[in-house]
């Protein structure tokens, strides 16, 4: 089955944050992303405020609402910092908008052309779980910074790139018994397929518990794995997150990097607080995996994760999270053949979760 309309891959994130101006240098100090683009009172944007920040193919796009009575105001008082738009590059933005709205999905903004000095964008915007959005953005070569009506921007010290490369996946979390109608949704509303499954019995923590499905878009880049809580003896973390966010939203994004120990070893070096797993991880680590090409020591040196599929090893790791809400985290990730998520690796990072749980009162 060819796909209804074709995704290029992912546009930007977008996120709703209470001060973009300083979320923007935690992102540039802490994470190597270059600030390219502004847009606020100085570019005559007077009811928002815009940072752009990039690292290879990975936009992220940081808004403030400016006004007391701005629509953004109240996704910022229920979610806090969170992301709000997974946007996906198109090559015809009309045809996503149609074919997404006629098959049931709700718009937020009807295909709209942004025209500057430096070409045309079109964009349009439809919602899905929670309050999240996905726009659908349309380049036909655009010259500017970011899109018409930001300023490009160079920061005083320029960034230090931690190596991420593109977005290798973004999580949904859903409430409970939600995931499997949000999965059937972009498979009839996107024509996405799934990739891969979870069930509670494969992770097997004696408190925490999820199931997940995978959907994709028919190249595979896009691809959203979709969460729920499952029952256990104590609070699934997914659960702490939809409690946390006051419902769905975008629990993680998983950056990708061909060289994890570089970046790690950076990301590290700039205070990313990571998730750790005991020394006792490595100690078993060939048995479970097989020849890989690192250096254990060095892996265990920085808490790196590794986990085999049928079709290769993947190395992983994920950070705290970074809004004082138990909610957004992000994960570093190179895949060596390896097309799958690091099933082997939940039981240790889920009794690391559970420790960091525990700390919150949330357990
Ligand atoms: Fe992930």
């Amino acid at each position: 089955m060819s796909a209804p309309f074709e995704i290029l891959g992912t546009d930007h994130v977008g996120f709703i944050v209470g001060n973009a101006k300083q979320a923007a240098v935690y992102y540039q100090e802490r994470f190597g992303f270059e600030p390219v683009a502004y847009k606020g009172l100085e570019t005559g944007s007077r009811d928002r405020t815009c940072w752009v920040l990039r690292q290879g193919k990975i936009t992220l796009v940081l808004q403030t609402p400016m006004t007391r009575d701005h629509a953004d105001i109240a996704h910022l008082a229920k979610h806090g910092d969170a992301v709000r738009d997974l946007a996906f590059l198109v090559d015809d933005v009309r045809k996503a908008w149609e074919t997404t709205t006629a098959r049931g999905a709700v718009s937020v903004m009807e295909p709209t052309v942004l025209e500057d000095e430096h070409g045309k964008v079109v964009v349009a915007t439809i919602a899905t779980y929670g309050d999240t959005h996905h726009s659908f953005v349309q380049r036909d070569g655009y010259r500017g910074a970011f899109m018409p009506g930001y300023e490009s921007y160079t920061a005083n010290k320029p960034a230090v790139s931690a190596g991420l490369e593109f977005i290798d996946h973004v999580v949904g979390n859903q409430g409970d018994g939600e995931m499997e109608q949000v999965a059937t949704w972009y498979e009839n509303v996107f024509g996405f397929h799934r990739i891969w499954t979870i069930d509670d019995k494969d992770v097997s923590t004696a408190h925490t518990s999820l199931r997940s499905v995978v959907v994709a878009n028919e190249n595979e880049y896009v691809k959203m794995p979709i969460n729920e809580p499952a029952d256990g003896l104590k609070k699934s973390q997914i659960q702490e997150y939809v409690e946390a966010n006051y419902g769905a939203g975008v629990q993680h994004v998983a950056m990708y990097t061909h060289d994890i120990v570089a970046t790690i070893s950076k990301l590290s070096a700039n205070g990313v607080e990571f998730l750790q797993v005991p020394d006792t991880y490595y100690e078993d680590l060939l048995d479970r995996v097989g020849d890989i090409e690192e250096d254990i020591k060095e892996l265990q040196k920085y808490g790196i994760l590794v986990d085999r599929d049928d079709q290769g090893y993947l190395l992983q790791l994920f950070s705290k999270p970074v809004q004082d809400r138990p909610t957004l985290f992000y994960e570093i990730i190179e895949r060596k053949g390896a097309r799958s998520f690091g099933k082997g690796n939940f039981k240790a990072l889920f009794e690391s979760i559970e420790r960091e749980q525990e700390r919150r009162g949330n357990l």
